[in-house]
């Protein structure tokens, strides 16, 4: 099949769906490869670097729309490109179905299959191909540098001689995919970053990344990603109204807010409210990621930087990820080709669309003259959510004593068996075997039994040190290289020495690969 990628003809678009390094892994696929003379451009790639990956460039839209069998894009198909799609054509792009019922019935009509990115279910086997992710990834990385290059001061706190300076104070709200990416931009430049999610088991990663998660005073039963694909959903008023209260006690303190907060298919709540702006110092900057659904905050004008009257910058860009075009395109191109590498199981350059698969179901919206959207949820469960614990019956105290009796008991049992049954065993092997036999015998059976009894009870997680360290000990090879350095051949004292050194190595080695791994599993 031939993949071709056009020009993006939206406004101020610049990025490409197929890459040069993308099509060379899709031409692995036994596809071939065609791109619109341009296209690449202001992603930072040449035509002739699309010539030299094998790629046929041809000069005008049309001819590519003609030319390929599946049009890979970037933004959803305009008004002309919808009526460029013929019977038996396939088209991989994000395509907003859930607002595009036109775009749908125009492909439909033209008999085109449609994948649209934005509905690749958000499940581990799907990853590869989720472009949400990988976009809002770019977003919540360029958000803290947009933020910064409008911030008058520096993120990191410092020392000088010309004054002291206070680190920024970054607070990040909605830590999904874009969030934990601008937590983990603001940390890494030195500023002291806070998080917020109704999604209370991202606390942890928002922590792991050294930030440091706002929990509020507020008991709810709190909201689960499972029924919603890997996405939050809706939370009760009295829980809103906890976290504005909370907002509003920190909004005075903060220098850069980023909001990300959206559940899908919604408008944005609105989360900083105009008080808040208020309450901000001058020079601070809030980046409202979520300025296409309206805004985490009303003063946000989509696609502008505005100033407030009290010196309060509000970004509502929403083209972050084609602001870092090449990064975007290099991600959002190996989506598509990760999505293409599905759709070619036998990897003969014949697509194979399985409406049976998962990924394949959920993504696509027209098939066979077919409306396919919405599709039915996905049969396995989404990333987000964390099985649930069956609930354990409290024990009473005295059934507490009782088991614990019990279980002593059995152990006992289970211990006086075994220690007859090798008593057993050991007379019987005593009786044939000679004595000199027996003294080694009893020495290994004797290690091998405490050997099992040290290691049986060592946690999982510490598996790993406890081998450094037994290598480290194992080096008793040692003694055996020390008693034979005094030797009178130079061969032996040599061979000796040579021992010495590399179980030195190994014992010094060992115990301080043993200590530093064991510092990971210490609390500071
Ligand atoms: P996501 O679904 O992974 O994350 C959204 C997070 O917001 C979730 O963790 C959710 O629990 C949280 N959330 C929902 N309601 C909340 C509330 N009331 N309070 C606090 N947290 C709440 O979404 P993702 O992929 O991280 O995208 C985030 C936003 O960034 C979306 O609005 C998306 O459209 C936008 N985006 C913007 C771009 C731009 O250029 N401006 C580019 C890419 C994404």
């Amino acid at each position: 099949m031939k993949i071709g990628a056009p020009k993006e003809t939206f406004e101020g678009e610049a990025r490409v769906a197929m890459t040069p390094e993308s099509a060379l892994q899709i031409q692995k696929l036994g596809h071939t490869c065609v791109i619109e003379t341009g296209a690449g451009a202001m992603a930072g790639f040449s035509d002739k670097s699309y010539k030299d990956a094998g790629v046929e460039v041809v000069k005008t839209a049309a001819a590519l729309w003609k030319a390929a069998d599946v049009v890979v894009k970037v933004r959803q198909p305009s008004e002309t490109e919808s009526k460029r799609l013929r019977d038996g054509q396939t088209l991989i792009s994000f395509f907003n179905p859930a607002a595009n019922e036109a775009g749908m019935e125009a492909a439909k009509k033209a008999g085109a299959r449609v994948i649209a990115m934005e509905m690749v279910p958000r499940i581990s086997r799907a990853q590869k191909m989720d472009a949400l992710s990988s976009m809002a990834n770019i977003a919540g990385y360029r958000a803290v540098i947009e933020a910064g290059n409008n911030f008058g001061r520096f993120f990191t706190g410092q020392v000088t001689a010309a004054g002291k300076v206070p680190p920024a104070k970054v607070l990040v709200v909605g830590a999904g995919v874009a969030g934990l990416a601008a937590i983990g931009t603001a940390t890494s430049l030195g500023a002291i970053t806070y998080a917020f999610d109704v999604r209370p088991e991202v606390a942890e990663q928002v922590e792991s990344m050294g930030a440091e998660f706002v929990f509020l005073d507020f008991e709810e039963e709190q909201a689960d990603g499972s029924a919603s694909g890997g996405y939050a959903s809706v939370s009760s008023p009295e829980f809103r109204e906890a976290q504005l209260a909370k907002f509003r006690e920190l909004a005075p303190d903060i220098d850069i807010v980023i909001t990300t907060a959206l559940i899908p298919n919604r408008e944005a709540p609105e989360l900083w409210t105009e008080d808040m702006v208020a309450a901000m110092k001058p020079g601070s900057v809030i980046v409202d990621l979520a300025a296409e659904k309206g805004g985490n905050c009303k003063l946000t004008v989509m696609d502008e930087k505005i100033v407030t009257d009290n010196g309060v910058t509000i970004i509502g860009y929403t083209d972050f990820p084609s602001r870092m075009a090449a990064q975007a395109s290099t991600l959002y191109s190996n989506n598509i080709r990760h999505m293409l590498f599905d759709l070619t199981p036998e990897k003969d350059g014949v697509i194979d669309h399985d409406m049976e698969d998962d990924v394949i179901r959920g993504a696509t919206v027209t098939f066979d003259k077919e409306i396919t959207f919405p599709p039915p949820p996905p049969k396995v469960a989404a990333i987000a959510a964390a099985p649930k614990k069956a609930a354990v019956p409290e024990l009473t105290a005295e059934e507490k004593a009782a088991k614990e009796v019990a279980d002593f008991k059995q152990q006992t049992k289970t211990q006086v068996t075994l220690i007859a049954v090798g008593a057993a065993l050991l007379l019987a092997v005593g009786l044939v075997a000679p004595a000199s036999f027996m003294q080694h015998f009893i020495v290994f059976v004797l290690s091998v039994f405490i050997g099992f009894q040290v290691i049986w009870g060592v946690a999982h997680s510490l598996h790993t040190p406890l081998m450094a360290v037994t290598n480290a000990i194992s080096s008793i090879i040692i003694l055996g290289a020390l008693m034979q350095i005094g030797s009178g051949s130079f061969l032996v004292v040599l061979l000796a020495a040579l021992a010495v050194f590399m179980t030195g190595i190994n014992i010094f080695g060992g115990f301080l690969v043993t200590r530093r791994m064991l510092a990971m599993f210490q609390k500071s």
